[in-house]
């Protein structure tokens, strides 16, 4: 591991450059899972990705109404839709970046860990396939619990041969996204220069955004930021509440999917100084996966970073987080080897 850049790379997707569009090479990109809550808006934001030449969207249900639909727009991505089992292989087939938010969502009163016994189950199966169609595909994982279905991915892949721990991410940018915005408000800064590394997990108290490296800096108190932490652990949990029943997250989660795929696919052309916060293969702490700052290249993870300095309180947090985290890796592991 290396020391904490300064700064993450700018993750604005309305800021990136239309330039580099032109020369970048072809890339597919699968969506499994495509016809979900998260999987139909981040279909139409990839759609509007430039650096996409083929969008390949796969769900067990509904794919071609929303193939149809997102192939109507005139930007360069050819559309696919692909629907059940048997056309499973032939969405992937060819595919640099494969994105997963195939799952059931939380309820009001679930944790992420309720959703276990059924997402555990899909996410193996999708893996299966992705280690016999694109084994060298970028794995963007988002069904819930990233803490366990990533762990799930990495034993999958490992039994298949193909396991590249450089090419495993589980996505925690709703975390990021979600810290900047609540910092934002709370320091009364202009958002869109906002940054927050979060680290850990991505469940409950497993997700710690580091406040004491936020910028620009604030200064705020501490029951400031113990509540702004405190908000950030439980955002999923606003939204679930807030929806009643008819699901989680899906429109603030697609966009910061398809923020974390534009980082990927940019790593993957070449683009200097990509940095986003993953859930990844790590040795930053004794944990085998932990969320922290990574640098993308072409063959995906370049470097991952390490914490860089903490104050008291995410120390202390760091180690309450731990147990925790340790836990739904272990169960991830232990379910793709005993199932
Ligand atoms: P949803 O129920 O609206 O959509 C899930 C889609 O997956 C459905 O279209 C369903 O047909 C499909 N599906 C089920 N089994 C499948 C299989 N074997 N192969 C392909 N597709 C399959 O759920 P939503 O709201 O889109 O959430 C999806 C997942 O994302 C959940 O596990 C949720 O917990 C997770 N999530 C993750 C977040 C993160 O920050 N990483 C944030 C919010 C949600």
């Amino acid at each position: 591991t290396a020391a904490s850049p300064s700064t993450c790379a700018s993750t604005h997707l309305l800021s990136r450059s239309y330039y580099y569009a032109g020369s970048s090479p072809e890339r597919k990109v699968a969506i499994l899972g495509a016809a979900g809550g998260i999987g139909q808006p981040l279909a139409l934001l990839m759609k509007l990705n430039p650096f996409v030449s083929s969008l390949s969207l796969y769900d067990i249900a509904n794919t071609p109404g929303v193939a149809a639909d997102v192939s109507h727009i005139n930007s360069p991505a050819q559309v696919s839709g692909y629907v059940g089992e048997e056309e499973l292989g032939k969405s992937l087939e060819g595919s640099d970046l494969v994105i997963i938010p195939a799952g059931v969502p939380r309820k009001p009163g679930m944790t992420r860990d309720d959703l276990f016994n059924i997402n555990a189950g899909i996410v193996k199966s999708l893996c299966v396939a992705i280690a016999k169609y694109c084994p060298n595909a970028l794995v963007n994982m988002i069904s819930n619990p990233v803490n366990s279905t990533v762990p799930i991915a990495a034993e999958v892949f490992k039994k298949a041969g193909t396991y590249d721990e450089k090419k495993l991410f589980g996505v925690t940018t709703l975390d990021v996204v979600r810290a900047k915005t609540f910092y934002a408000g709370k320091a009364k800064v202009p958002v869109a220069d906002v940054d927050v590394p979060v680290i850990g997990g991505h469940a409950g108290i497993t997700i710690l955004p580091l406040f004491s490296q936020a910028t620009p800096k604030a200064n705020l108190p501490d029951d400031d930021i113990e509540a702004l932490t405190k908000r950030t652990q439980d955002g999923g949990t606003e939204v679930v509440e807030a929806k009643a029943g008819k699901g989680s997250a899906t429109l603030s989660m697609a966009y910061a999917g398809a923020v974390f795929a534009d980082a990927c696919i940019k790593g993957l052309n070449g683009v200097p100084d990509v940095v986003e916060c993953s859930f990844v293969q790590s040795s930053v702490t004794e944990l085998p996966f932990f969320a922290s700052q990574v640098k993308l290249g072409k063959n995906g993870v370049e470097k991952v970073y390490g914490l860089g300095l903490l104050s008291e309180f995410e120390k202390q947090s760091l180690e309450k987080l731990k147990p925790e985290l340790k836990a739904s890796i272990e169960k991830g592991i232990k379910f793709a080897n005993q199932n």
